[in-house]
Formats: C-alpha cells, structure tokens, sequence
C-alpha cells in the first residue's frame, strides 16, 4: 500500500519575499515545501513513517540554499494566511433531533475541525453515555484531555505542534458543535435566542485540528499538515471554515491541494464560501470541484432592534444589545463626521446617541471607546445582527438618511434604543449579503458555491477565554454565542455530510456532495429575485432528503484529474495538486477531446459571451441509489424569465435502473442566445421517479468581473 504524505517545511527564511504575500509576524515567510508521494509500507507502521519524515526534513535542511534544485519537491508555494470566516437552524432545515436508537450509528462517524480548537468544557461536548473511538482511529490528543466525543486534538503554528488545542476564540466551539454538540436545552444569550442548542450528529465524534490563531489568522502550512494528519487519523468529514476574499489556483491553494488528498481517501470536506459578499462578485473561495463550497443564508429567526424617534417614527435594524434600553436621548452627528475613536475624542457626546455614518464600519469601537456616549446606530447590511458593545444597532443607508433628516429638522432630536427581540422571518431562507458570490474565478465551467446552509445569527457553543466581541473594553464571556458567517454555514453542511455517512459508509466523496446538493430546497423564489445561483448555488441544505437523494452524480479521482487536463493545467501544475509527478494528462496535450463540462458534477454552469448564440453539451452519469427497479422521467424547469433566451435538452428523457445496471448516462444540451455582460439565465433539470426529485441547477452567465483579479 502507498500513501502520501505532505511533508511541511516552515523553517525557510526567506528574506525577499514577493511584496504581496503577508510575511509572519517576525518577518520571516513561511513557504510550503510539499514532497508528494512518500510510499510507506503500511499505513499502520506510523512509526516508520515519521522517521522517513524526518529523514526527508534533514535532507531539505541541508540543502535549502538551493531549494528549487532538491529532487523529490513537487511544490513550493508561500504559506498565505488565511481568515476565520466568521438553533434554530436544524429545526428550520427539517432535521429532527436524533432519536436515541441513532446515536450509536453516528458514533462511527469522526469529523475533523479544522479551525480555532475547541473549549472542552462546554456541555456541548459531553460525552456521557458515549462508546470509546472506533477502533481503527489513529489520532492524538497533544496537551489536551480527550473524552468519547472529541477524540482527537491537534495544534500547529507556524509549523510548531503541541501547543494547547484549547479555543481562544470561540470560533472553533462554535462551528464544532453545530456539526455534533450534544443537545443542551435552554440555551441563549443572555436570553435572546433561547432553546436547545444541538448540532446535525450529535453522536459524532470530533477530532479538532487547531490552525487558526487569535486574530483569525490560519497559516497555509499548517492547514495543509493539519488535512495531512487528519486523513492519516482516519476522519469521514473534515469541515474548513477558512477562507480568502478571492479564490486561489488549486496549485497553490493548500485547502484545494488538501482536499484532493482527503477526496482520494474517501473523506469529503465541507468548506465555507467566503464572507466577501459586499464586493463584486467572483469573490466566492474553496472552489475546487472536489470539495463543498457553502454559501450563507437566513433562517427563519431574526433578531432586530429597534430605535424609537422623537416624532415617533420607528426604525427596526439589527443587533445583539441585550443592554438595558436607552430613554429619549439626545441624536448627535458627530462633529468630525466620523466614529472613529480619535475624531470622538475630545467631542461632548456625554448621554447622546451618536450617528455614525457607512464608511466607519460597523463595530461601534469608537462609540465604546469614549465611554461617555448612551448608544449609537450605524450604517450597515442590517439581514445580521452583530453583539455591539455599546447600546447600538445597524440599520441600512436609507433609514439613517431618515434619521438624519428628522435630525436637520429638529430642534431637538431625540431617541430610544430598546433591546434586541426576536421575530419570524417568512421570506427565509434569504441569501446573507455577506457570503461571498459567484461566478467561480478559477473554473468558471463548475458551479460555485454549491448550496446554501444557514449562517445568519446562529447560536452555539463558545469559548470563554475570549472576550463576545473584538472590540476593547468589552469583556463579556459567554458560553453560547451568536455568530454569523459561512462559517457558521459551513459546518451545517459539515454536520449533513456527517449523517449522510452514518447511513452510508461506502459513499465516496463526490457521492455526499451530489446527495447534498440534488436535494437541496430552490431559493430561486419570488423573495429572492434580485438574487441568483451564482449567490446561493443550489438551494438551501436539506439533510433528511439528502439521506435519501434516489440517484447520485459520483466521480473518482480520475476524472477530477480529467477535468484539471481539459482546464489545460500541464504535469507541473497537476503535480502539485495531486502530490504526485506520475499523473499526467494525454501526452499530445488533446484533453482537448475534453471539456470542463464533462466532469459528472451535480450541476451545470457555462460562461458564455454577451449577446453570442452558445450550445453546451453535459453528458452525466447517474447511479441509483434507491429502489433496484427504478425508473425516473425528467423535466425542465426554468427560472422566471429565463425560458426565452434558454433552451434546455435531455436525451433520453427516461432512464430505467436495474439491479445490474445502478447507472445510466445522458445528456444534457444546453443552448440560446447569451443575455448581456454580468447576467445569469438558469433552470434545473429535474429526474423524478415519483418518489425522489434530483435537481440539477443549469446555469449560464456572461462574465462581468475582472479575472485579472486572481
Ligand atoms: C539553483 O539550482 C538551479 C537548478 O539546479 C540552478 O539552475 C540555479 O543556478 C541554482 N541557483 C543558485 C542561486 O544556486
Ligand atoms: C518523478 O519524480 C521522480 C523524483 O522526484 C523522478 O525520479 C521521476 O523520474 C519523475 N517521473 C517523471 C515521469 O517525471
Ligand atoms: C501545552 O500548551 C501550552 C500552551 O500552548 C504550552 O505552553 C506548553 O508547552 C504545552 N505543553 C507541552 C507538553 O507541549
Ligand atoms: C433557563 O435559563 C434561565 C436563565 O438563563 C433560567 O432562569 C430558567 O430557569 C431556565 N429554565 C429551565 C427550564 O432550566
Ligand atoms: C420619552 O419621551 C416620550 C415622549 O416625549 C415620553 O412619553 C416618555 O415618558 C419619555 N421617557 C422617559 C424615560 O423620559
Ligand atoms: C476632530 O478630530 C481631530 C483630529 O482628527 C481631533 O483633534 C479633534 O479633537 C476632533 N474634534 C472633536 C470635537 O471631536
Ligand atoms: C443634514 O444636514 C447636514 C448638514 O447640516 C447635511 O450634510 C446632510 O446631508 C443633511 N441630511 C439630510 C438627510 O438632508
Ligand atoms: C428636512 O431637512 C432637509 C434638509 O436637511 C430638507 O431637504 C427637507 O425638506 C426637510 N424636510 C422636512 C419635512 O421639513
Ligand atoms: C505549467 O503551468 C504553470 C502554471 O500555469 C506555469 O507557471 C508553468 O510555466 C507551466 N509549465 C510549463 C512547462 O508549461
Ligand atoms: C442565433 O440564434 C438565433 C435563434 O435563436 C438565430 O436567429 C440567429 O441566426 C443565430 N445567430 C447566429 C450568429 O448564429
């Protein structure tokens, strides 16, 4: 048997390094020396395995004046810094809490974190009543006591281990027991939000990978040893709530390179989409077609506040302010025109509410800071609320320019913040405007991100060796906090994923992705019309009916290599993802034969060129994972005022399964008229047995970004 191995290599010191990478705190840049394939005997001789490890260290060190000249280096590439992205969700998604007779099915099914560490202590991660680890775990628990439910802990900094696993953030609490906390009734924040907090498995096992350290910031060479370690450990799912405002070349992307390495081994790792949603678009990150890229979208509870005006005209917004209300306050732009803290210093802005206009951000530090001021309300996207530390609450640009004309007009203005409250949102699931969209920069022919899974005001488990918000002088510690993000989206589909496995071991990677996505819930609805796939990709996750999808779309490592070849990546660029010099693509460089289109992705998505005819063929596999004998029909359905300028063929529209024959392929001709630049017309496609509907989103769009960007 051979394995791979990424060997890191943290040591470089580089003193030239390209201007735009971020050097680490000492100056130093930290590269990314990946060996490729190390064969190792057996995969169960570890100990022979670390001294090859070593032996190749020691051979690097000695040669790393010339380190592009070492033989046996498929890779080197700077270590970027990556960021944390930063319940009611599983009852809006339909999934019932795990029956008891459940939790020893979920107890084979081990998810590795890879995030901030974990707060052990939390309820959340009780074991009681939990076996010990299956016996073909192979992971460690460095300086941290593990139980039955968090069986393994990690740390890596700057390619050190053994530092505490324990969560300074709060993050890593937070996406780890929304994937498999246990059920804690009676839960809140300070009484906001209350009810039972559980994740998707909370009979799962948790192995946790600390990578991300106080300020957010994960190294790539610690991500890359940590997925190393985590397929080597023997985890199902490894669940990445680490992202970038803009995506990477999978060859330089250690969450892409990672994942492929992770997909080979059967495990399927969940990814967050990317919180650069106020930018322009093609911000979306973790695109590879081998992993899952989750954007961030409502649930059905929203927590508002609420500022009451003198002349009574109320103004609802969003916040986490569950400080006593403010009463009849005096409204007072500030001086300098600014919230900054050094413009406030020095202002009189003793018992007011304090105006803060967009271009300050959102935080309220400035506010805070000067101790003095009763509240403030500031210009933001208020589908979030964010915990302020200050009696204070965001509300959208044109109710503070409300606010500012009753100021103007007034002789007086005053008015009152009350506490937050929570209401009923009936047109969730809505997309947050934070979560990063489409289109996919680096293949623009893959759909990304693949569907949609609540990141907006989620309540979970949180580390009290941090302080609720970044800003100074708030020292608040909670063990429940809300937080929203797509990774807070993330480890909802992490957590899916997770009971998907426990139904089906033998699933491969790309098997979960497809069930995950052919079933999710359309967003493409009237309340979300001035939203498109690019933004939310399938739909929203739907776990119950991802246990079940009917049939499923697989692909192996071979055709993720296919797909790469047909991209036109040459046996240099391929090595890097794949760890190995050995896959190539056609020698005469024809992968020309094939297109990006041909990978049996459970989604379909063409760039096409403004105002040009296009015809995009997608020939698809399916393999039925239901009843035997089933037979399923198709349909088209096409999103409102996309029918005219799309036409969308299946050939054959009938597809009858066997017990010998579980798969049957077809496919799908996709053509029209291409509507003009920055524009998406799209419809789904949709097999039926009468039981199951496998949707397909097919989507077309005319670029309008600049690619330049990457
Ligand atoms: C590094 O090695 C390469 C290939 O072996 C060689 O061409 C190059 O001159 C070397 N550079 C230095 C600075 O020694
Ligand atoms: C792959 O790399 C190894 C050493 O790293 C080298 O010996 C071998 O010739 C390479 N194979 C190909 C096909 O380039
Ligand atoms: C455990 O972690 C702490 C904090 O990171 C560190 O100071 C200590 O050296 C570690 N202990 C061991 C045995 O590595
Ligand atoms: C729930 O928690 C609140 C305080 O957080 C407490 O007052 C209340 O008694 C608790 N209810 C139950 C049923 O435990
Ligand atoms: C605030 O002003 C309103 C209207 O003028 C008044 O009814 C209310 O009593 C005032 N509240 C406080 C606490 O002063
Ligand atoms: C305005 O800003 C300047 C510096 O930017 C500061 O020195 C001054 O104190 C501020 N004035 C008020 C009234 O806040
Ligand atoms: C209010 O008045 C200020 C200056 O007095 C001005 O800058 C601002 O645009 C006015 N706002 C509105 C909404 O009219
Ligand atoms: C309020 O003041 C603004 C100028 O800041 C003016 O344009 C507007 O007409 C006034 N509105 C009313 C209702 O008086
Ligand atoms: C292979 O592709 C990489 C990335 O696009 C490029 O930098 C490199 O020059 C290419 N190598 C060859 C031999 O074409
Ligand atoms: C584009 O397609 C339309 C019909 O959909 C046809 O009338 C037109 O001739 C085509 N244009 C070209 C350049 O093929």
């Amino acid at each position: 048997m051979s394995s791979f191995r990424t060997v890191l290599l943290l040591l470089l010191v580089l003193f030239a390094a390209p201007a735009v990478l971020n050097a680490s705190e000492d100056g130093r840049q930290v590269y990314i020396v990946y060996l490729g394939d190390l064969p190792i005997a057996d995969s169960s001789e570890s100990k022979g395995f670390s001294a090859a490890v070593e032996v190749s260290h020691q051979d690097l060190l000695a040669q790393l004046n010339n380190i592009s000249g070492v033989e046996g280096i498929v890779s080197i590439f700077p270590s970027r810094t990556r960021e944390l992205l930063t319940t009611r969700s599983w009852d809006f998604l339909g999934l019932p809490q795990t029956p008891q007779e459940e939790l020893p099915l979920q107890g084979d099914v081990i998810v590795g974190m890879l995030d901030s560490g974990v707060w052990p202590d939390s309820p959340s991660f009780s074991d009681d009543g939990m076996s010990p680890p299956p016996g073909r775990w192979k992971g460690a628990c460095q300086n941290f006591t593990c139980n039955n439910k968090i069986i393994g802990a990690r740390a890596y900094h700057h390619g050190a281990t053994g530092m505490s696993p324990l969560d300074e953030h709060g993050h890593g609490s937070h996406t780890a027991s929304t994937v498999a906390g246990r059920a804690v009734d009676n839960v809140s924040f300070d009484g906001l939000a209350a009810g039972t907090a559980r994740g998707a498995v909370p009979g799962a096992r948790l192995a946790v990978y600390k990578v991300c350290w106080l300020r957010g910031s994960c190294g790539d060479a610690d991500i890359l040893a940590a997925f190393d370690d985590a397929i080597a450990d023997g985890v199902d799912v490894i669940s990445f709530s680490i992202g970038s405002v803009l995506p990477f070349q999978y060859f330089e992307d250690a969450a892409a390179i990672g994942s492929f390495h992770a997909m080979r081994r059967g495990v399927v790792t969940s990814a967050g989409a990317g919180n650069a949603g106020g930018l322009d678009g093609g911000n979306v990150c973790n695109v590879a077609p081998w992993m899952l890229s989750v954007a961030a979208s409502s649930i059905d509870r929203r927590l508002v506040d609420k500022i009451v005006l003198g002349n009574g005209n109320t103004i609802v917004g969003a916040s986490i302010n569950t400080f006593p209300p403010v009463q009849n306050a005096t409204l007072a732009l500030p001086v300098n025109g600014s919230c900054d803290p050094d413009d406030l210093a020095g202002g009189s802005y003793k018992g007011k509410i304090v105006l803060c206009p967009a271009q300050d951000g959102n935080s309220g530090i400035g506010p805070r800071l000067t101790g003095v001021v009763a509240g403030a309300v500031l210009v933001g996207e208020p589908d979030v609320a964010y915990a302020l530390p200050l009696p204070a609450l965001v509300v959208s640009q044109d109710h503070f320019d409300e606010i500012l004309t009753y100021v103007n007009n007034t002789s007086n203005p005053v008015g009152t913040i009350g506490s937050t409250e929570t209401t009923t949102d009936p047109e969730a699931p809505k997309p947050a405007s934070f979560s990063s969209p489409g289109p996919n920069l680096i293949t623009p022919g893959i759909l990304k991100p693949d569907l949609s899974a609540p990141g907006i005001d989620i309540i979970a488990s949180w580390s009290p060796l941090t302080p609720l918000t970044t800003n100074p002088k708030d020292d608040r510690k909670v063990l429940y906090n809300i937080d929203s993000g797509t990774s807070m989206a993330c480890p909802h589909a992490s957590g899916a994923a997770a009971y998907v496995k426990s139904f089906h071991r033998d699933w491969s990677p790309a098997m979960i992705m497809s069930a995950l996505i052919t079933t999710a819930t359309p967003m493409n609805t009237p309340s979300n019309s001035g939203s498109n796939e690019l933004k939310y990709g399938a739909g929203q996750l739907n776990p119950e009916k991802a246990r079940d999808p009917g049939l499923v779309y697989d692909a192996s490592e071979r055709d993720y290599i296919a797909m790469l070849c047909a991209q036109g990546y040459n046996a240099t660029a391929l090595a890097l993802i794949t760890g190995s010099n050995a896959t190539a693509c056609a020698a005469d460089g024809s992968s020309a034969a094939g297109s990006v289109g041909d990978l049996n992705y459970p989604t379909m998505a063409a760039r096409v060129e403004p105002g040009k005819n296009f015809t995009v063929g997608f020939p698809r596999t399916v393999t039925n994972v239901g009843d035997a004998g089933a037979v399923y029909n198709v349909k088209v359905v096409f999103t409102v005022g996309s029918a005219d300028s799309l036409a969308v063929a299946i050939s054959p529209s009938r597809l009858e399964f066997s017990e010998q024959n579980p798969k049957a392929s077809f496919t799908v001709t996709v053509a029209g008229v291409a509507p003009g630049a920055g524009h998406v017309v799209s419809a789904a496609v949709v097999w039926s047995d009468g039981e199951h509907e496998v949707r397909s989103p097919v989507v077309v769009y005319t670029p309008d970004v600049e690619e330049s960007r990457v």
